[in-house]
């Protein structure tokens, strides 16, 4: 079996997780999902960035040791991503002795090759903060956190020799034009950070303490992303007694990120890696952000939605619907109450559900529930509907193989539009009221085509909706899966025996009251 190796990054257990950070999750997850359904051996790895002085400045907020914080925040995670059925292999934290001894072990070999130099880190120094921040990050000359004045300072600190890599990055980029995606986001990167010259990183810190020592120099903590970054190789078990996993899994296939950590992934991570002569990944995804109509999710604005305010009111596959379809590839996405619940109402509730309960209650209706398919004959429609219902299938797939979500549920939901719009055509309530016994056989192949669409989109639906994939399966009472299924097309099945009861897969939500309670959520209200 072929393997495929995919990361979300780790993330900073500072606070709850909302949707714009769910999303990496889901997009990581969805794709490990397809890759399985396709043959891979796919291999899938979150886990929790838990080192740095926001984790310890938000423990001492909390009243606890910053390792009480990050021990509750991975338990919370854990139970969110159960919540949302999240199929990850491995979970790593960075607080791990697999991790740590690692992170020591790397960091000491960089500085033995010349890689890691002692310099002098200047900043501006917030005092009560204990935070340094970079001139642009001060708003109006004072601390962007509190507020209060801050104060020019330097403290010894290591530092990452980029430059030395500049020529090799820039080698690499050209040769591998796909590396990050989309191509947008990797010429910005390219233009505006990599060819101007690329600034060496500050690498240990001494101004706090909640991290990994440095072995030779313990008054120095590693900082932040060489600390972060590595957890993709010492989750594997790089360097260690058993490094199994990561000869099987290195490089990475896809690491999926969001837009505001690209810098870190297209350009520090493949230069750590030049430096300890280890593959690069395939491929870094770069995804937009969320924002909500009024702008960016903020605590201040109070303006976040949490996945389980919507998972709970909505379900699990609507949530995951609503933000995979309209997650344009290489944009950012506005989330407003009107268009959740036109999707909701309109995509699920109208387009999908009532096919299939339109497709089970005539089967009901006009056959008692069973269609014998032996002796069919095709209407004028059925030549046309079969045609489009592959070639979706086909482009549906395309898609999911170039990342590109939204527009893989497009062309599912066109198999459901077709299909709707194929039951106007062929008018079976005509056909069923009709003498003739080759109305009878028609209407048998509608019905026979009907259930062999929806069979195709429940397939295709199987990365993105587990469980309303599994409703229409059960419905249908079909059990033919398989991804490869989704290319051929079987309307003469010898019987079909439909399920007796039509449970709606979604059922239509009252728009005003809806509006109000996400209007509430995006205000702060409960
Ligand atoms: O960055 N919309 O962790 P994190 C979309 N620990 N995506 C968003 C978002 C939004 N509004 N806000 C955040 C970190 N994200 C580091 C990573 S990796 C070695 C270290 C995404 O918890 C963000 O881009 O701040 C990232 O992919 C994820 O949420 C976690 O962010
Ligand atoms: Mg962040």
């Amino acid at each position: 079996m072929e393997k495929y190796y995919i990361t979300t990054p780790i993330y900073y257990p500072s606070g709850k997780f909302h949707i714009g950070t769910a999303y990496t999750t889901i997009l990581a997850d969805t794709t490990k999902r397809y890759k399985k359904l396709r043959g891979y051996d796919a291999y899938f790895l979150t886990g929790l960035d838990e080192h740095g002085q926001k984790i310890e400045t938000v423990a001492k907020e909390n009243g606890k040791t910053p390792q009480e914080h990050v021990d509750f925040m991975a338990e919370k995670t854990i139970e969110l991503w159960k919540r949302m059925n999240i199929q990850y292999d491995d979970f790593i934290r960075t607080t791990e002795p697999r991790h740590e001894k690692i992170v020591q072990e790397i960091f000491d070999r960089l500085m033995n090759q010349g890689d890691i130099y002692m310099g002098e880190y200047e900043g501006w120094y917030c005092m009560p903060c204990e935070t340094y921040f970079t001139e642009t990050q001060l708003v109006d000359g004072k601390c962007p956190d509190c507020g209060r004045e801050v104060k020019k300072m330097k403290e010894e600190s290591y530092f990452f020799n980029m430059k030395k890599y500049q020529k090799r990055l820039e080698e690499f980029y050209e040769k591998n034009p796909d590396f990050i995606e989309p191509i947008s986001r990797k010429n910005e990167l390219f233009n505006n950070f990599i060819k101007p010259g690329i600034e060496d990183l500050c690498v240990s810190r001494t101004s706090f303490d909640w991290g990994i020592k440095v072995k030779a120099n313990p008054k120095h903590v590693i900082y932040v992303w060489l600390d972060a970054l590595t957890n993709y190789i010492t989750a594997l078990g790089y360097l260690s007694e058993d490094d199994s996993k990561f000869k099987k899994y290195w490089p990475a296939d896809l690491q999926i990120v969001g837009k505001d950590i690209i810098r870190f992934h297209g350009i520090y991570w493949p230069i750590f890696l030049m430096a300890l002569d280890l593959p690069i990944p395939k491929k870094i995804y770069a995804h937009g952000f969320i924002s909500i109509r009024d702008g960016k999710m903020s605590k201040s604005k109070g303006n976040i939605i949490y996945p389980e305010q919507m998972i709970d009111r909505y379900g699990l596959d609507a949530t995951k619907y609503y933000l995979l379809r309209e997650f344009p590839f290489d944009q950012d996405m506005t989330v407003t109450p009107e268009n959740f619940v036109n999707r909701y109402n309109g995509d699920l509730a109208n387009d999908l559900g009532n096919l299939l309960n339109r497709t089970i209650g005539m089967i009901n209706k006009y056959f008692e529930g069973t269609v014998d398919t032996s002796n069919i004959k095709e209407t004028e429609f059925d030549e046309v509907l079969k045609k489009l219902a592959l070639q979706k299938a086909k482009e549906a797939e395309e898609c999911l193989d170039n990342l590109h979500y939204s527009n893989a549920l497009e062309k599912i939901w066109q198999i459901v539009s077709a299909s709707n719009k194929y039951i106007d055509d062929t008018k079976p309530w005509v056909l069923f009221k009709s003498e003739d016994e080759q109305d009878k056989r028609l209407l048998a192949s509608v019905m026979a085509n009907l259930v062999e669409n929806l069979r195709i989109v429940a397939v295709l639906l199987q990365p993105f909706m587990e469980e309303t994939s599994n409703k229409i399966f059960a419905q249908l009472n079909i059990d033919l899966r398989d991804w490869d299924s989704s290319h051929e097309y079987i309307a003469n099945r010898g019987t079909i025996k439909v399920g007796k009861d039509v449970e709606p897969l979604f059922v239509r939500l009252e728009v005003e009251k809806e509006l109000e309670y996400l209007e509430n959520i995006i205000k702060g209200k409960k």
